[in-house]
């Protein structure tokens, strides 16, 4: 294992004033986001609307890494640059999710297990060839009546550790992803105590598989409401109560936490995380690792057509401006509307 190499990688996706962008989306779900838009889901569509991210203009000042989906990882602009180079020209990391998905868990009714470990090693060894430098894997924990359960929760944290220690061998930075659903009526003090469980699980099974702190990110939920509780929280709370929880169960060695969005919208996930910074210093970075949160105003301005392209890239590069801003807790919504 190159420590220095993981290292290195891990710091610069968690670099001042920057983030992840999660643009890995599966075959399935890509579609369902282009369906919402009328636009068929095929490789080309796939392609021009990943290329219209990736080449929207000054990004890379508040975009650390993308998250790429192994068909994105083999594709190439419209001007024959393949994605991982384009990316890595401009300074930007490519990454590569390498889970196979949440499927349900023998004996568990109404939870999952993610699959993928057979064969990771081979499979991560061709993805660095073809450039990737870190990697993302997913794991799903559902709130509802009596779940999750132990067997669920050291399940997904085993596999975790497992990838995890794949990906350090192999020379990639694991992003090791638990995510704690929004969905259901539990409060935010449910929510707290799951994430908390799920974290202490995970990091024990890190450490039972040697899995090197320093040079991994953690991709968590924050501590939210479900959907559904009628008592909802404003950012300060969140901000609060997340770092709390976090504090408990997350080692000061990891050199950074990159949140998902999860379902929040654009404008929520950025003053949740600005808020967090603006809580002052912490014992880790706290960063976006965003899908829809950052994808989901310029997927509606694209609308699958080439016209609208650099007005959808102009709002993509705000999103990500106002994310970098929250890095710093520095964040205001006035700045969503450029003068
Ligand atoms: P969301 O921010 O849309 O939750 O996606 C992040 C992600 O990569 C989920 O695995």
């Amino acid at each position: 294992m190159d420590r220095d190499q993981l290292t290195a990688t891990a710091a610069a996706l968690v670099a001042p004033g920057k983030g992840i962008l999660a643009a890995d989306e599966s075959s399935p779900t890509i579609a369902k986001r282009f369906a919402g838009i009328q636009v068929e889901s095929t490789a080309d569509t796939r392609r021009a609307y990943r290329e219209l991210l990736f080449t929207a203009r000054e990004i890379e000042a508040h975009i650390s890494g993308v998250i790429l989906f192994e068909e994105t990882l083999r594709q190439a602009s419209a001007a024959g640059r393949p994605f991982p180079q384009l990316l890595a020209d401009r300074g930007i990391i490519p990454g590569i999710k390498v889970d196979k998905g949440a499927k349900a868990l023998a004996g568990f009714p109404g939870e999952k297990i993610t699959e993928g470990l057979d064969g990771l090693r081979e499979r991560l060894a061709d993805y660095a060839g073809l450039g990737a430098r870190f990697a993302k894997w997913r794991a799903v924990i559902v709130i509802g009546d009596h779940i999750p359960t132990p067997g669920s929760l050291a399940a997904n944290a085993h596999a975790l550790a497992r990838y995890a220690a794949l990906c350090q061998e192999a020379g990639l930075v694991p992003i090791v992803e638990p995510e704690v659903l929004m969905d259901g009526e539990h409060t935010i003090e449910r929510c707290a105590r799951v994430t908390e469980q799920t974290l202490a699980a995970v990091f024990a099974e890190l450490a039972h598989q040697r899995v090197l702190l320093e040079g991994m990110l953690l991709k968590p939920n924050m501590v939210i409401p479900g959907l559904g509780c009628p008592q909802q929280a404003d950012p300060v709370e969140v901000a609060r109560r997340t770092v709390a929880s976090f504090r408990r169960v997350v080692p000061a060695a990891v050199p950074g936490i990159v949140f998902l969005s999860g379902g929040q919208s654009s404008q929520v996930a950025t003053a949740n995380l600005n808020a967090m910074n603006a809580l002052g210093a912490h014992p880790w970075e706290l960063s976006f690792s965003y899908g829809r949160a950052l994808q989901e105003d310029t997927l509606k301005a694209w609308a699958g057509q080439a016209a609208n392209v650099s007005r959808a890239q102009e709002i993509f590069r705000r999103r990500a401006y106002c994310n970098g801003e929250a890095r710093y807790g520095r964040y205001a919504p006035a700045m969503e509307n450029p003068r």
